[in-house]
This record gives structure tokens, sequence and C-alpha cells, in this order.
């Protein structure tokens, strides 16, 4: 079946600002994990497309707020992470839970703001929703509800999975030079592992290529006819977002460290979950550790992906854990770079001309995400 996805929507930085209106505004976000801001004061800062984010615990409690000071704009907080008061280190001004100005040093002496002026300083702030140990934010004024975008069996899923993440997390990120749907489109296709992970993850799990028949039928009848509905159209959103387990192992090498962590599950298997648009958690081990890839949206051709490893909850703490998660890191970018380099050859070789993608039937799953989100694109439904 010939795409439709012209060389545009992944080169375009006009397309690109489109997506961030229609597709990325309404739709709820991951963020971050839940156990990187378990204390009071603890941060995390993100760019949701091109707008700085901080999510910050308030006593226990999270709030995401745009992060810029309301004086001159100057970021409240700088680092990726850390635990510090929501306090700027320009001018010194703090804020509180509400996002209000709680203090500004020398207030009276030198900025005597009118009264009704200094009553609106406040803070943008977002919608934040915690699933489990996993945190979301929506840019919308009015927000879907998290239900609309994600069925109760995902999110009963993604709740479990999360809760037996250990709060030990390494984070890293990868810069890459790919527009971010080619990483929701590989990572809906189970046939590339064969030839492109061969000496790596291949070796471990042998992905079936499944037909789904019904998925085929329904993706040529949304190509005929068209997202129908708002309603249909956040049925299909649903359907995009799945996961458990994927595929057996053909061999799960013990490690002597698998004793100390509580392991998600008992099956031998690959665990997968995709979260449309930009989420993809895994474990290549049988629920002993897992990988939590954020795919962040940069521009047209840039995309960071922000990757956290982390194991199962430990029992108790064990002296080599940082270097277990190191070695996680380690083995996973392997597989990572493999598909980068693929994705990444894909982008340069885009241009007005290049022929079209000619998808087949075991890509009935990219095939409807392609009509829904033409259809989004074209407005024809609104989220
Ligand atoms: S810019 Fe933040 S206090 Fe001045
Ligand atoms: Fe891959």
């Amino acid at each position: 079946m010939k795409s439709r996805m012209s060389a545009e929507a992944y080169q375009s930085e006009v397309w690109f600002l489109h997506e961030r209106e229609l597709l990325f505004k309404p739709l709820w976000q991951f963020v971050g994990l839940r156990s990187m801001l378990a204390q009071h004061n603890a941060y995390i800062t993100r760019t949701v497309w091109g707008v700085s984010v901080v999510v910050q615990n308030f006593q226990g409690e999270l709030r995401a707020f745009e992060n810029l000071c309301l004086h001159r704009q100057n970021p409240l907080q700088i680092a990726p992470q850390g635990v510090r008061p929501l306090v700027c280190s320009y001018h010194g001004w703090g804020y509180g839970m509400d996002g209000g100005v709680s203090n500004i040093p020398f207030e009276a002496e030198v900025y005597r703001y009118p009264a009704e002026e200094r009553q609106c300083l406040r803070l943008r702030r977002f919608a934040l929703e915690e699933v489990g140990g996993l945190v979301f934010i929506n840019l919308s004024d009015a927000p879907l509800p998290l239900t609309d975008q994600f069925s109760p069996d995902l999110l009963d899923s993604l709740r479990g999975v999360s809760l037996a993440f250990d709060g030990e997390v390494l984070q890293a990120t990868f810069q890459t030079k790919m527009n971010w749907k080619l990483v929701y489109e590989n990572l809906r296709d189970s046939h590339h592992p064969r030839y492109v992970h061969a000496q790596s993850l291949y070796q471990k799990v042998k992905f079936p290529v499944v037909l789904d028949e019904q998925g085929v039928a329904a993706s040529q009848r949304l190509r005929q006819q068209g997202v129908q509905s708002r309603e249909e159209a956040l049925s299909l959103l649903r359907s995009f977002s799945n996961g458990g387990p994927d595929a057996p192992m053909e061999e799960l090498v013990p490690y002597p460290w698998h004793d100390k962590v509580e392991r998600y599950g008992d099956k031998d298997w690959y665990y997968n979950w995709l979260v449309f648009p930009n989420l993809h958690i895994a474990s290549g081990s049988g629920g002993y550790s897992f990988i939590i890839e954020h795919h962040v949206p940069v521009s047209a051709n840039r995309t960071d992906v922000v990757v956290h490893y982390v194991t199962a909850k430990k029992k108790s703490k064990y002296a080599v854990s940082a270097a277990v998660l190191l070695a996680h890191l380690q083995g996973a970018e392997t597989v990572l770079r493999e598909d980068f380099e693929v994705m990444e050859r894909i982008q340069a070789g885009l241009h007005a001309q290049a022929p079209t993608a000619v998808l087949g039937d075991f890509e009935s799953a990219n095939q409807t995400i392609e009509h829904w989100y033409l259809d989004l694109m074209g407005a024809r439904f609104a989220l």
C-alpha cells in the first residue's frame, strides 16, 4: 500500500509547528519518573515542543509550570533534575506551589509594583497526572481526559510495571538527526529486528511478524472512508498504545544481581509497551530491568531520545547496583544506535521528489496511524 506521507511531513518546520498545535498540545505527554521527584523540592526540567517545563515536588505534591521567571524570563530551574526550591537565580524571586510569587527580595525598595499588577504574577501551570510511577503533563488549557487517550487496560498495565521500577535511575540523552515519527513507525515494525539487530537483540528474541487480518481490513476501511467522528478518532488513538509480554526470549542469562530485585512478572519474555506518540518502555531481561525511552521532538529534523535505565525494585541495597545500570545502558545503547543509524539515513535521504513508502500488510498498525494522523493534520477532526 502506497503511503501518503510526504517528505514534507518529516522535514518541514512549518509542518512541525502544525503538529505541535494539532497533535502534541492536546495530548498528554510523559515527562519523567515519579521516583526522580520523590522529595520536597525535587524537580525535573524538560523542553516540550519548545516550551520549557519544570515539574517540582511541593511537600509531596507534584506541580508543573512553565519554567520561566515572570520577572525577566530567566529559567527558574536550570539543570535537567535536582533538589532546589523554585527560586530564580537572577534576582531571587521565589515561587509557591500555586505558581504565585511568594517572595520578591527588596520588593518595596526597588520594584514598587502596583498592587493589581503584583497580584497577577502567577506562573503558567500545566495539568499533571501520575500513572503509577510515570508523570504525564498536558500543555492545553482544556486537557482531554487521560482516559480518552489511553485505555483502562493500558493505564493498569503502565501502573503495574512502573510501580515495579526501582528508584535508582540512570538517565542518558541521545541527540539524533531524525524526525520523531520515524521512531514510532520503527517501533511498530516487527520485521526489522531480524536484519537491523541480527547480531544483538534478535539473538535473544525472535520477534514474530504477525499479520493482523482485522487490523489490515480496518486500515483499508480507514483509508477509503477517513475518520468519521471525534469518538472514532479517540477510539483509534487509544488503540495505538498497548503493552505487556511481547515475545519469548531464547535464553534468559541469569546474573547474580537478579536475586537482589523483585522481578516484574515471572515470564522469560521480552516486555514491550508502545505508548503513542512518543514513549516506549521495554524489558529485555524478562522483567529484571527496564528501559524507558522518551522521544522528544526538537525540530522536524531533530529528536532527543531521553532514556532512563532502571532495574526492578531492589529488595535491599547492594554494592554494584550503579554498575548494573551502566552495563544495562551499554547493552541497550548498541540496539538503540542500530535503530538510530537506519532512521538517520532515511531522514537524510528524504527530499520532495523521493519515492514514498510502500507499506505491507504486516505494517497495518503503522498504516492505521498514518490515516488517522493525516486526517488530524488535514483538520478532518480535532483532539
Ligand atoms: S529574572 Fe527571575 S528574578 Fe529576575
Ligand atoms: Fe529496532
